[in-house]
């Protein structure tokens, strides 16, 4: 491995902004791949709140920044603050990446691809009949992949189910899929067994246990893959209870990494070095 070169005047600068992000694993996956391609870039976290967007994001087009990475709770927010938004995060609603092209900050998200990579890895997008935990920003991305996939049936339970019924609605009306909407609780949780696709897209199992419900005997379909958004910690309640009842199991961590590549791709033109950039994020988030 190279020695770190210290930053000059020709560095260029990418970088989150979001609150909180004093724990994100996304400097150190960037900094490694920088630094093994050998380019003069750095990349830095900055604590933004809410208030203080629009300030900031003036400030990173004054100084000229390559890329950022947008995060909670800014991420449907900075739409308005940018030059232009690219197609899908304009469907989606929502921007993680945002790159320089010539003094114009443009939007784009690479959460979608970021969650469907790692499922095609293991299957076809439109053999999967999926049940999606949560409909905030990261399920919306998930469900926009699994639409634009071809995915046969989406099920989106929601605590509030309000939400759920909207992110139903957009996913229909944008690829005709066959979608319903249902609040989260004991019973409805228990439709997993007629699906072969869960995905929990909630924070649930981050700070607080798992739900405070049970797949109870839930028999799984042969062949279910449960899909984790929650990385730290990588071995969630979610996957050991689903892995339990025999589910092949997806962890955050892959999500995290490729939707990181993408941007870094996006940043660079250069291919990601994804195998490095796994082992950093697996260091940053405690499991090496
Ligand atoms: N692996 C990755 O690369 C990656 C990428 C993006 C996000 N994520 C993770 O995905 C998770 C969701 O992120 P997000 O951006 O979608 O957040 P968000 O927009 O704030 O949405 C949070 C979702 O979780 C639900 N929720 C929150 N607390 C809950 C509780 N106590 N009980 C039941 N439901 C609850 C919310 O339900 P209500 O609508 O009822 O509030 C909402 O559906 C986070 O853990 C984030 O770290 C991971």
């Amino acid at each position: 491995m190279n020695s770190w070169k210290l930053p000059d005047s020709s560095t260029k600068l990418c970088c989150l902004i979001g609150y909180p992000v004093k724990q994100s694993p996304s400097p150190a996956i960037h900094n490694v791949a920088f630094q093994h391609l050998k380019i003069n870039a750095i990349y830095m976290s900055f604590a933004v709140l809410g208030n203080e967007l629009a300030k900031a994001v003036e400030g990173l087009r004054a100084i000229g920044l390559l890329g950022a990475n947008v995060t909670m709770p800014h991420k449907e927010a900075v739409i308005r603050l940018l030059d232009d938004v690219d197609v899908w995060a304009k469907k989606i609603g929502a921007v993680n990446t945002v790159t320089n092209k010539d003094g114009k900050l443009i939007g784009c998200n690479t959460d979608a691809d970021g969650f469907a990579n790692p499922l095609k890895r293991r299957t076809k997008l439109d053999k999967l009949d999926a049940i999606i935990i949560g409909a905030g920003g990261a399920a919306k991305a998930c469900a926009f992949a699994l639409g634009r996939g071809g995915c046969r049936e989406i099920l989106i339970l929601n605590r509030t189910i309000s939400r759920a019924q909207s992110l139903a609605a957009a996913i229909k009306k944008e690829f005709g899929t066959k979608v319903s909407a249902k609040e989260l609780n004991q019973k409805t949780l228990q439709s997993v067994a007629g699906h072969n696709l869960i995905v929990n897209a909630t924070p649930l199992g981050m700070h607080e246990g798992w739900f405070k419900m049970s797949l109870g005997k839930a028999k799984l379909n042969k062949g279910t893959i449960a899909y984790d958004l929650v990385y730290r910690p990588i071995e969630t309640d979610f996957l050991q209870e689903f892995g339990k009842l025999g589910a092949t199991c997806i962890k955050g961590y892959e999500m995290l990494v490729e939707q990181a590549a993408l941007s870094f791709e996006i940043w660079t033109g250069k291919k990601a070095p994804k195998a490095i950039m796994t082992e950093a994020a697996l260091s940053a988030i405690g499991a090496r």
